[in-house]
């Protein structure tokens, strides 16, 4: 779990930095850390960026990752991207 948290960390001004918006992001965030949402669901999803097996595979295990969370950790984490939004790395936008 840490390293994808950490991933997201960063990832995430720089993502709201590119004026891409956020909200594409928090959605990709939101289906990772809801557990309705299956690995072929959340595959599909992404769809538009998987252009390799490779990435593919990435993505499943991402997903996977998250699906072997307890609803303990799903909600803590959901608490954290929340505090994250409201933060200042999301203000310029
Ligand atoms: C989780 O995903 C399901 C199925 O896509 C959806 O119906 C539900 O609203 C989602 N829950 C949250 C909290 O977003
Ligand atoms: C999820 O849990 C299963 C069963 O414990 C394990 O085999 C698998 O490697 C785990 N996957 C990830 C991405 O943590």
């Amino acid at each position: 779990m840490k390293p994808v948290t950490v991933l997201m960390l960063v990832a995430f001004p720089l993502y709201c930095y590119a004026g891409s918006g956020c909200s594409f992001l928090e959605e990709v965030i939101a289906k990772a850390a809801n557990a309705s949402v299956s690995t072929t669901e959340y595959r599909a999803s992404l769809e538009e960026f998987i252009n390799d097996e490779n990435t593919a595979n990435a993505v499943d295990k991402l997903k996977q990752c998250f699906l072997n969370q307890s609803v303990e950790t799903l909600s803590n984490f959901n608490v954290m991207m929340e505090i994250i939004y409201n933060s200042i790395f999301c203000e310029p936008f």
